[in-house]
């Protein structure tokens, strides 16, 4: 070692270093910012470690959108917020401004906005698909997809949940009780979902009391699908080596998705020979997943009705409303398809429990060239103003920001179904489901679903909340309706009590 060499001078060198870098940084990402209103922070919040640890005034976290709603943007004066990183990250630019939102993502295939390969690194798992495809190939995607989700298939959705809320009141023994206690709903909603999604986009049916493993030990398909989609954002930040490390549930991630990777390939296989004519019949089949073949179109949103019944429980003059409606369209007859169309108020609840929880909680887009953003002027006043933007500048539109906009939801916190009343569930009004030519393909797929599931439920079932002693309405939902954050936004638990409306015969 040379003489002139200490190691207290090294490593100080070293820190100089390192500071100059991060103040670099910092500067790099200030000019990126283009003078928006926001916050420097260590870690921006969709990557590690900044998503994985707890929303606090140092690190806004996943979770900021949702536990600072209401004061965010207010506070800031501003419906873009710029998140400036100086550890490690981008730049980002959260907007609460559909108008904003509709510049970003909804410009076409000229756009000079784009979804990245990382930000959409859970569903391209299984391959480049639909949500995740950009350009021609996302158009080509979107004309093979577009036509499976027609008449037929939402019928399809309608007769299968139909089945399965059947075989599910059979198999858990509903059938014979008149009081039923739910520890969760979304136990039997995301179950519900699941099934319903695995027959109508992929073919495959599977009964409700199937076992989540198979007689040889290994993972059920059932299960797998379960376990991938509930513990998506796992693979959007975890590295692909953490799945080796002796840690049980991302080993059981891992499993999960090596299971459904194989089952996948065999089904395509399959379908391919069906397509090619090798197998007789194959092209009679309904569901759409010959389509989806190309293009597993899943993006982990199954969790549909948990949070509607658990507005339903507590406003039980909605709820009235619902069933009175329910009695009036579909009387004692099977409630079908065609129902659909009349059942204004079940969609318009499922619709503000939507807005209230929207399942999609962030848009994520980049800017591929130097473009310039038209912001609305301050406190809806008419006009906009040029924001000019650098290539690389990464734009969030935060789905929790818009629908709790007071601009264009007042009293944003009050579930109030009226303000969905006469609105299709194609509307552009609708938008959790996104705005322009890439809004949700599988909003009518989600809709009817949801729609035939309340239905039947509401229809034979009273629901209520399973209060605690002394508690409130209200109080229940504060400690139940708390959000869950995956590749989706959800709730944890909302437990229910069912009270058959016209009890058996003893
Ligand atoms: C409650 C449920 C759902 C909500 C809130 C929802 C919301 C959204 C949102 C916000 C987007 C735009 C994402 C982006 O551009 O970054 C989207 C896209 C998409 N959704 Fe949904 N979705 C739901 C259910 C479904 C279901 C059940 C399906 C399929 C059966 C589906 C299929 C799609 C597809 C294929 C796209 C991509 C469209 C494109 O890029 O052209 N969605 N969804």
């Amino acid at each position: 070692m040379p003489a002139y060499f200490s190691w207290p001078l090294a490593a100080s060198a070293l820190l100089v270093l390192f500071i100059v870098s991060r103040v670099s940084k910092l500067i790099h990402n200030i000019k990126l910012s283009g003078g928006l209103p926001g916050w420097k922070i260590p870690f921006p919040p969709l990557g590690l470690p900044g998503a994985v640890l707890p929303t606090t005034w140092w690190n806004p976290g996943i979770r900021w959108t949702w536990t600072w709603r209401a004061s965010a943007y207010k506070d800031l004066k501003s419906e873009l917020i710029a998140l400036v990183p100086f550890m490690v990250g981008q730049t980002t630019v959260y907007t609460n401004s559909i108008e904003i939102a509709r510049q970003v993502v909804a410009g076409g295939v000229q756009s000079p906005w784009i979804k990245t390969e990382e930000t959409s690194k859970g569903v391209i798992a299984w391959g480049i698909n639909l949500i995740s495809s950009e350009k021609e190939t996302w158009r080509r995607h979107r004309r093979i997809m577009g036509p499976a989700f027609n008449a037929t298939t939402y019928g399809l959705v309608w007769a299968e949940t139909a089945r399965v809320f059947r075989d599910m009141a059979a198999a858990e023994g509903w059938d014979a009780q008149n009081t039923v206690s739910v520890r969760a709903v979304q136990d039997y909603t995301f179950k519900l979902a699941l099934l319903v999604i695995s027959t109508c986009g992929f073919g495959w049916s599977f009964a409700w009391d199937e076992p989540p493993m198979n007689e040889d030990g290994t993972m059920g398909i059932q299960k797998a699908l379960n376990v991938y989609t509930t513990n998506i954002l796992l693979l959007v930040i975890a590295p692909e080596w953490a799945f080796k490390l002796p840690i049980a549930k991302l080993q059981e991630y891992y499993r999960a998705r090596e299971t459904l990777s194989e089952y996948m390939a065999k089904q395509i296989a399959d379908r391919k020979d069906e397509i090619h004519g090798e197998v007789e019949g194959a092209a009679k089949r309904q569901d759409v997943f010959s389509l989806l073949v190309r293009a597993n179109e899943d993006d982990g949103k199954l969790k549909l009705d948990d949070t509607t019944l658990g507005f339903l429980s507590i406003y039980p003059d909605i709820q009235k409303e619902l069933y009175d409606e329910i009695v009036s369209v579909v009387g004692d007859r099977e409630p079908m398809v065609e129902d659909f169309g009349k059942l204004e108020k079940v969609l318009a609840s499922f619709c503000e429990a939507m807005r209230l929880y929207p399942a999609g909680y962030v848009m994520i887009r980049e800017a591929i060239e130097d473009t310039v953003l038209n912001v609305p002027n301050e406190g809806g006043q008419p006009g906009t103003r040029p924001l000019p933007v650098q290539k690389g500048l990464r734009v969030v539109v935060d789905m929790v920001g818009v629908q709790y906009n007071p601009r264009y939801f007042p009293d944003p916190e009050k579930y109030d179904p009226t303000r969905w009343y006469g609105v299709s569930i194609e509307s552009e009004a609708l938008t959790a489901f996104s705005v322009g030519p890439r809004t949700c393909l599988g909003r009518k797929f989600a809709a009817t679903e949801a729609v035939c599931f309340l239905t039947f439920l509401l229809r034979d079932w009273h629901v209520s909340p399973s209060l605690r002693p002394g508690e409130t309405g209200e109080q229940w939902r504060a400690r139940v309706m708390g959000t869950t954050f995956g590749l989706t936004l959800g709730v944890e638990s909302v437990p229910v009590t069912l009270t058959r409306r016209r009890p058996l015969p003893v």
